[in-house]
């Protein structure tokens, strides 16, 4: 099937069905915030300013990859960016598979027009990077003028997929030429199932310069490939992988770099609690194409402005001026 179908397949069924977690969770009610009802500090004191490969970001979010490649893409990627750079924060891509595949496509990513300043990010699958050569990929970060590449690691999705990829020998090898060799940063994220101690350690040893989790407890996409191909799937599938509160606290015990903390974070005070375990930026999908669907780009600012003004109080009602200040304040119970 061309990618193009596949992807609006993609958008349609993650718009119109449930592609939520079943019963496995984000984890983030088992993460206890230290509330400080003397918090020693005013609330207009809290600084959500935050610098991510080199960008600053008002508030410290990126609007995880999504779309591109299909005419749909064109409207839903300048909503929101614009949204995103009313508010100051990252955007990311959807896979540039499509368009390195056909050049035509490129306008369906192209949000500069719209988003000249804010810290944006290419997106590219990590079983593809052996199909092209550095010079292709900046070509087509250069195109979008990308500021960063995001790889996205997805084995569970491919798994399911009807006409997936599924020889993930050799990935990690890739991922190290790409974050040697690529004039801009490196960094990858899971697609909504996690990314484990071990491999956090693994990916340490290259040069990606940040671990985006994308863990479980958000979108499932074993749960958009079931449902595409007419599937059933054991429940024990559809809700495979690792809770994002917990793939944030094992990447941070191995991996130094800035960690993004996203899969299933659905308000300001999940981010806060994704700062207690260590994560530096949150990231967030699916509400805000469904914002952006509602509302178009207003929507998608309204949306984001209430995570923004609830992280703001949820780290002072912790006593943390910053969200690296609340790395500590507050516990996973296990
Ligand atoms: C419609 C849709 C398309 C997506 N396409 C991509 C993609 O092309 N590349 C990618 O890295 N992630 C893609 N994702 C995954 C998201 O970036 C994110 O990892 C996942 O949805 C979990 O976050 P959430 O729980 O906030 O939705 C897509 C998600 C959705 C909902």
């Amino acid at each position: 099937m061309a990618i193009r179908d596949r992807k609006l397949d993609h958008l349609r069924i993650a718009l119109s069905k449930d592609v939520q977690f079943k019963e496995k969770t984000t984890w983030f009610e088992k993460v206890l915030l230290e509330y400080r009802c003397l918090p020693e500090i005013d609330l207009s004191d809290v600084n959500l300013e935050t610098e991510f490969l080199g960008k600053k970001l008002r508030a410290p979010i990126i609007v995880s990859g999504m779309v591109g490649g299909i005419e749909e893409a064109k409207k839903i990627n300048k909503d929101i960016a614009k949204a995103c750079e009313a508010l100051g924060i990252g955007f990311g891509l959807g896979s540039q598979r499509a368009m390195l595949e056909d050049a035509k496509v490129s306008d369906t990513y192209y949000v500069r027009d719209v988003a000249p300043s804010i810290f944006v990010a290419g997106n590219i699958g990590v079983t593809q990077l052996k199909d092209y050569s550095i010079e292709q990929i900046e070509e087509a970060l250069q195109a979008v003028q990308a500021d960063a590449l995001a790889i996205h690691l997805n084995a569970a999705q491919e798994a399911v997929q009807p006409e997936g990829t599924t020889n993930f020998k050799g990935c990690l090898k890739e991922i190290a030429r790409v974050a040697s060799k690529l004039s801009k940063p490196v960094y990858v994220k899971e697609v909504g199932h996690g990314i484990s101690y071990a491999v956090a350690k693994e990916l340490a040893k290259t040069d990606i310069k940040a671990i985006d989790v994308q863990g479980a407890g958000g979108t499932s996409w074993v749960a958009i490939e079931a449902l595409r191909a007419g599937k059933s799937i054991s429940k024990e599938l559809w809700d495979f992988g690792i809770p994002t509160a917990s793939s944030i606290a094992e990447c941070r015990k191995v991996f130094k770099g800035p960690i993004i903390a996203s899969g299933g974070i659905r308000s300001g005070i999940d981010a806060v609690k994704a700062f207690v375990l260590g994560a530096d930026l949150i990231g967030i999908a699916l509400p805000v194409l469904k914002a952006q669907q509602e509302a178009g780009s207003k929507g998608v600012q309204k949306y984001l402005e209430k995570i923004i003004e609830e992280m703001r109080i949820g780290l002072f009602l912790i006593g943390a001026k910053t969200p690296k200040e609340a790395s500590g304040r507050g516990r996973l119970y296990l």
